[in-house]
Protein backbone atom coordinates (compact mmCIF):
# COMPACT_ATOMS: atom_id res chain seq x y z
CA UNK A 1 0.00 0.00 0.00
CA UNK A 2 0.78 3.40 -0.86
CA UNK A 3 2.49 5.70 1.80
CA UNK A 4 -0.34 8.41 0.48
CA UNK A 5 -2.77 6.10 2.26
CA UNK A 6 -4.08 6.87 5.59
CA UNK A 7 -6.60 5.12 7.09
CA UNK A 8 -9.68 7.55 7.19
CA UNK A 9 -12.50 5.17 8.94
CA UNK A 10 -12.61 1.60 10.12
CA UNK A 11 -16.54 -0.15 10.05
CA UNK A 12 -17.21 -3.78 10.78
CA UNK A 13 -16.63 -5.17 7.62
CA UNK A 14 -14.07 -2.20 5.75
CA UNK A 15 -10.98 -0.08 6.34
CA UNK A 16 -11.58 3.16 4.19
CA UNK A 17 -7.83 4.36 2.96
CA UNK A 18 -7.34 8.14 1.15
CA UNK A 19 -4.97 7.78 -1.70
CA UNK A 20 -2.87 9.85 -3.42
CA UNK A 21 -6.11 11.10 -5.17
CA UNK A 22 -8.88 13.07 -2.98
CA UNK A 23 -11.43 11.72 -5.72
CA UNK A 24 -10.70 8.21 -4.76
CA UNK A 25 -10.47 5.63 -2.22
CA UNK A 26 -9.37 2.51 -1.24
CA UNK A 27 -11.69 0.17 0.19
CA UNK A 28 -10.33 -3.12 2.36
CA UNK A 29 -12.65 -5.35 3.04
CA UNK A 30 -11.73 -7.77 6.00
CA UNK A 31 -12.73 -10.87 7.50
CA UNK A 32 -14.23 -9.30 10.15
CA UNK A 33 -18.03 -10.86 10.74
CA UNK A 34 -20.64 -9.31 13.07
CA UNK A 35 -24.09 -9.39 13.40
CA UNK A 36 -27.24 -8.19 15.66
CA UNK A 37 -25.24 -4.49 15.58
CA UNK A 38 -22.20 -6.27 16.45
CA UNK A 39 -23.00 -8.08 19.60
CA UNK A 40 -22.34 -11.29 18.21
CA UNK A 41 -18.60 -10.97 16.47
CA UNK A 42 -16.63 -13.84 14.83
CA UNK A 43 -14.47 -14.39 11.62
CA UNK A 44 -15.61 -15.58 8.08
CA UNK A 45 -12.26 -17.19 6.78
CA UNK A 46 -11.52 -15.36 3.30
CA UNK A 47 -14.56 -13.38 3.53
CA UNK A 48 -12.40 -10.24 2.68
CA UNK A 49 -11.68 -11.63 -0.99
CA UNK A 50 -14.86 -13.11 -1.25
CA UNK A 51 -17.32 -10.48 -0.36
CA UNK A 52 -15.03 -7.80 -2.33
CA UNK A 53 -15.35 -10.38 -5.86
CA UNK A 54 -19.00 -10.61 -5.62
CA UNK A 55 -19.38 -7.00 -5.26
CA UNK A 56 -17.48 -5.84 -7.72
CA UNK A 57 -18.83 -8.45 -9.88
CA UNK A 58 -21.96 -6.87 -9.49
CA UNK A 59 -20.88 -3.55 -9.50
CA UNK A 60 -19.01 -4.09 -13.09
CA UNK A 61 -22.44 -5.67 -14.57
CA UNK A 62 -24.93 -2.94 -12.77
CA UNK A 63 -22.40 -0.26 -14.35
CA UNK A 64 -22.91 -1.96 -17.98
CA UNK A 65 -26.40 -1.67 -17.12
CA UNK A 66 -26.60 1.80 -16.83
CA UNK A 67 -26.08 2.47 -12.90
CA UNK A 68 -23.70 4.67 -11.47
CA UNK A 69 -21.57 3.07 -8.72
CA UNK A 70 -18.68 4.14 -7.00
CA UNK A 71 -16.34 0.81 -7.99
CA UNK A 72 -13.36 2.03 -10.08
CA UNK A 73 -10.99 -1.54 -9.90
CA UNK A 74 -9.15 -4.18 -7.48
CA UNK A 75 -5.51 -3.43 -6.98
CA UNK A 76 -5.76 -6.56 -4.72
CA UNK A 77 -8.35 -9.61 -4.82
CA UNK A 78 -10.36 -7.55 -1.37
CA UNK A 79 -9.24 -4.23 -2.06
CA UNK A 80 -11.53 -2.13 -3.93
CA UNK A 81 -10.36 1.65 -5.68
CA UNK A 82 -14.13 3.64 -5.26
CA UNK A 83 -14.96 6.92 -6.02
CA UNK A 84 -14.91 9.48 -3.14
CA UNK A 85 -18.80 9.77 -2.30
CA UNK A 86 -19.91 11.19 0.97
CA UNK A 87 -22.57 8.55 1.75
CA UNK A 88 -25.63 9.54 3.04
CA UNK A 89 -26.66 8.42 6.67
CA UNK A 90 -29.38 5.96 4.96
CA UNK A 91 -29.61 1.70 4.79
CA UNK A 92 -32.02 0.75 2.00
CA UNK A 93 -33.66 -2.23 1.82
CA UNK A 94 -35.19 -3.97 -0.54
CA UNK A 95 -37.54 -6.67 -0.10
CA UNK A 96 -39.10 -9.23 -2.65
CA UNK A 97 -39.94 -12.14 -0.02
CA UNK A 98 -40.28 -11.85 3.83
CA UNK A 99 -37.52 -12.79 5.99
CA UNK A 100 -35.70 -11.31 8.87
CA UNK A 101 -36.64 -8.40 11.12
CA UNK A 102 -39.80 -7.99 8.65
CA UNK A 103 -40.87 -11.22 9.47
CA UNK A 104 -40.18 -10.46 13.66
CA UNK A 105 -41.89 -7.16 13.29
CA UNK A 106 -45.37 -7.70 11.09
CA UNK A 107 -45.71 -11.17 11.60
CA UNK A 108 -45.86 -12.32 8.22
CA UNK A 109 -44.61 -15.86 7.64
CA UNK A 110 -41.30 -16.59 6.56
CA UNK A 111 -40.88 -17.19 2.56
CA UNK A 112 -43.94 -15.48 2.43
CA UNK A 113 -43.75 -13.69 -1.61
CA UNK A 114 -44.46 -10.10 -1.14
CA UNK A 115 -46.86 -8.63 -4.00
CA UNK A 116 -44.62 -6.23 -5.12
CA UNK A 117 -40.95 -5.27 -3.88
CA UNK A 118 -40.72 -3.41 -0.42
CA UNK A 119 -38.51 0.00 0.18
CA UNK A 120 -37.41 0.63 3.19
CA UNK A 121 -35.12 3.30 4.68
CA UNK A 122 -33.16 2.37 8.10
CA UNK A 123 -31.69 5.29 9.88
CA UNK A 124 -27.38 4.13 9.68
CA UNK A 125 -26.64 4.70 13.40
CA UNK A 126 -24.76 1.97 15.37
CA UNK A 127 -25.56 3.52 17.91
CA UNK A 128 -28.97 3.90 17.34
CA UNK A 129 -29.32 0.35 16.68
CA UNK A 130 -30.19 1.23 12.76
CA UNK A 131 -33.80 2.39 13.60
CA UNK A 132 -36.58 1.85 10.56
CA UNK A 133 -37.35 5.15 9.42
CA UNK A 134 -40.91 6.71 8.29
CA UNK A 135 -40.25 9.56 6.13
CA UNK A 136 -41.48 12.23 8.08
CA UNK A 137 -38.83 11.03 10.64
CA UNK A 138 -36.76 11.03 7.58
CA UNK A 139 -37.23 14.11 6.58
CA UNK A 140 -36.46 15.70 10.28
CA UNK A 141 -33.48 14.98 10.51
CA UNK A 142 -32.36 16.33 6.92
CA UNK A 143 -31.08 12.66 6.02
CA UNK A 144 -32.14 13.57 2.47
CA UNK A 145 -33.92 15.53 0.20
CA UNK A 146 -37.00 14.78 -1.09
CA UNK A 147 -35.54 14.55 -4.63
CA UNK A 148 -32.24 12.17 -3.53
CA UNK A 149 -35.31 9.93 -1.56
CA UNK A 150 -37.21 10.25 -4.92
CA UNK A 151 -33.96 9.35 -6.91
CA UNK A 152 -32.60 6.67 -4.35
CA UNK A 153 -36.31 4.42 -4.22
CA UNK A 154 -36.05 4.63 -7.81
CA UNK A 155 -32.81 3.30 -8.19
CA UNK A 156 -33.29 0.85 -5.47
CA UNK A 157 -36.19 -0.62 -7.38
CA UNK A 158 -34.05 -0.56 -10.70
CA UNK A 159 -31.28 -2.59 -9.26
CA UNK A 160 -33.83 -5.12 -7.66
CA UNK A 161 -34.75 -6.06 -11.09
CA UNK A 162 -31.38 -6.19 -12.50
CA UNK A 163 -30.00 -8.26 -9.45
CA UNK A 164 -32.84 -10.78 -9.18
CA UNK A 165 -32.09 -11.55 -13.05
CA UNK A 166 -28.76 -11.72 -12.44
CA UNK A 167 -29.14 -14.24 -9.39
CA UNK A 168 -31.79 -16.18 -11.07
CA UNK A 169 -29.39 -17.16 -13.77
CA UNK A 170 -26.83 -18.22 -10.45
CA UNK A 171 -30.22 -20.40 -9.08
CA UNK A 172 -30.42 -18.18 -6.19
CA UNK A 173 -33.13 -16.35 -4.98
CA UNK A 174 -32.89 -12.92 -3.91
CA UNK A 175 -34.97 -12.21 -0.98
CA UNK A 176 -33.76 -9.20 0.07
CA UNK A 177 -30.96 -6.77 0.45
CA UNK A 178 -29.46 -3.46 1.67
CA UNK A 179 -27.80 -0.86 -0.34
CA UNK A 180 -26.28 2.38 0.49
CA UNK A 181 -25.60 5.36 -1.71
CA UNK A 182 -23.46 8.26 -1.47
CA UNK A 183 -23.09 11.51 -3.19
CA UNK A 184 -20.10 12.50 -5.20
CA UNK A 185 -18.54 16.13 -5.62
CA UNK A 186 -20.55 16.86 -8.36
CA UNK A 187 -23.75 16.13 -5.92
CA UNK A 188 -24.60 12.96 -8.55
CA UNK A 189 -25.74 9.91 -6.87
CA UNK A 190 -23.61 6.62 -6.66
CA UNK A 191 -24.63 3.68 -5.50
CA UNK A 192 -21.83 2.26 -3.17
CA UNK A 193 -21.08 0.13 0.27
CA UNK A 194 -20.92 -3.41 -1.51
CA UNK A 195 -23.69 -6.03 -2.45
CA UNK A 196 -22.76 -9.63 -0.89
CA UNK A 197 -23.76 -12.18 1.18
CA UNK A 198 -23.40 -9.72 4.49
CA UNK A 199 -25.84 -7.36 2.91
CA UNK A 200 -28.38 -9.90 1.06
CA UNK A 201 -30.54 -12.51 1.71
CA UNK A 202 -29.62 -15.62 -1.25
CA UNK A 203 -31.43 -18.91 -1.01
CA UNK A 204 -30.45 -21.67 -3.35
CA UNK A 205 -33.68 -22.11 -5.57
CA UNK A 206 -32.49 -26.03 -5.44
CA UNK A 207 -32.81 -26.24 -1.99
CA UNK A 208 -36.33 -26.27 -0.17
CA UNK A 209 -34.96 -27.55 3.31
CA UNK A 210 -35.17 -23.82 5.20
CA UNK A 211 -31.51 -24.10 6.40
CA UNK A 212 -29.92 -25.53 3.51
CA UNK A 213 -31.23 -23.44 1.22
CA UNK A 214 -29.48 -19.98 2.86
CA UNK A 215 -26.37 -18.86 1.34
CA UNK A 216 -25.62 -15.82 3.03
CA UNK A 217 -24.78 -14.18 6.51
CA UNK A 218 -27.40 -16.01 7.95
CA UNK A 219 -25.79 -18.78 8.37
CA UNK A 220 -23.20 -16.63 10.80
CA UNK A 221 -26.19 -15.10 12.78
CA UNK A 222 -28.28 -18.46 13.74
CA UNK A 223 -25.00 -20.61 13.67
CA UNK A 224 -26.03 -22.87 10.65
CA UNK A 225 -22.32 -24.00 9.86
CA UNK A 226 -20.75 -24.15 6.68
CA UNK A 227 -20.13 -20.26 6.12
CA UNK A 228 -17.43 -20.15 3.84
CA UNK A 229 -18.31 -22.41 1.43
CA UNK A 230 -21.73 -20.68 1.26
CA UNK A 231 -20.27 -17.18 0.05
CA UNK A 232 -17.38 -19.05 -2.25
CA UNK A 233 -20.60 -20.71 -3.82
CA UNK A 234 -22.12 -17.40 -4.81
CA UNK A 235 -18.84 -16.27 -5.88
CA UNK A 236 -18.20 -19.00 -7.44
CA UNK A 237 -22.02 -18.97 -9.33
CA UNK A 238 -21.82 -15.51 -10.52
CA UNK A 239 -18.33 -15.51 -11.52
CA UNK A 240 -19.40 -18.69 -14.05
CA UNK A 241 -22.50 -17.04 -14.71
CA UNK A 242 -21.30 -13.65 -15.96
CA UNK A 243 -18.19 -15.10 -17.93
CA UNK A 244 -20.87 -17.47 -19.85
CA UNK A 245 -22.90 -14.24 -20.18
CA UNK A 246 -19.43 -12.40 -21.88
CA UNK A 247 -18.83 -15.37 -24.05
CA UNK A 248 -22.06 -15.42 -25.07
CA UNK A 249 -22.08 -11.91 -25.94
CA UNK A 250 -18.65 -12.44 -27.92
CA UNK A 251 -20.09 -15.18 -30.18
CA UNK A 252 -23.15 -13.34 -30.74
P1 LIG B 1 -33.34 -7.34 8.22
O1 LIG B 1 -34.38 -8.31 7.81
O2 LIG B 1 -32.52 -7.77 9.40
O3 LIG B 1 -33.91 -5.95 8.38
O4 LIG B 1 -32.29 -7.24 7.00
C1 LIG B 1 -32.71 -6.90 5.70
C2 LIG B 1 -31.53 -7.02 4.75
O5 LIG B 1 -30.54 -6.06 5.04
C3 LIG B 1 -30.83 -8.38 4.79
O6 LIG B 1 -30.53 -8.77 3.46
C4 LIG B 1 -29.57 -8.14 5.53
C5 LIG B 1 -29.27 -6.68 5.28
N1 LIG B 1 -28.69 -6.01 6.43
C6 LIG B 1 -27.45 -5.40 6.33
O7 LIG B 1 -26.83 -5.43 5.27
N2 LIG B 1 -26.95 -4.76 7.42
C7 LIG B 1 -27.61 -4.68 8.59
O8 LIG B 1 -27.08 -4.09 9.54
C8 LIG B 1 -28.89 -5.33 8.70
C9 LIG B 1 -29.65 -5.30 9.98
C10 LIG B 1 -29.39 -5.97 7.60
Amino acid sequence: MSIDCQKLYEGKAKILYTTEDPEILLTDFKDDATAFNAQKKGTIIDKGRMNCGISSKLFQTLELQGIKTHFIDNPTPNQMRVRAVKILPLEVVVRNIAAGSLCKQTGLELGTVLPQPLVEFYYKNDSLGDPLLTSDRLYLLNLATPEQVDTITHLALQINKLLQEIFRQCDIILVDFKLEFGVDSQQQILLADEISPDTCRLWDASETDPNRRVMDKDRFRKDLGNVEDAYQEVLQRILQTIEQQNQNQANY
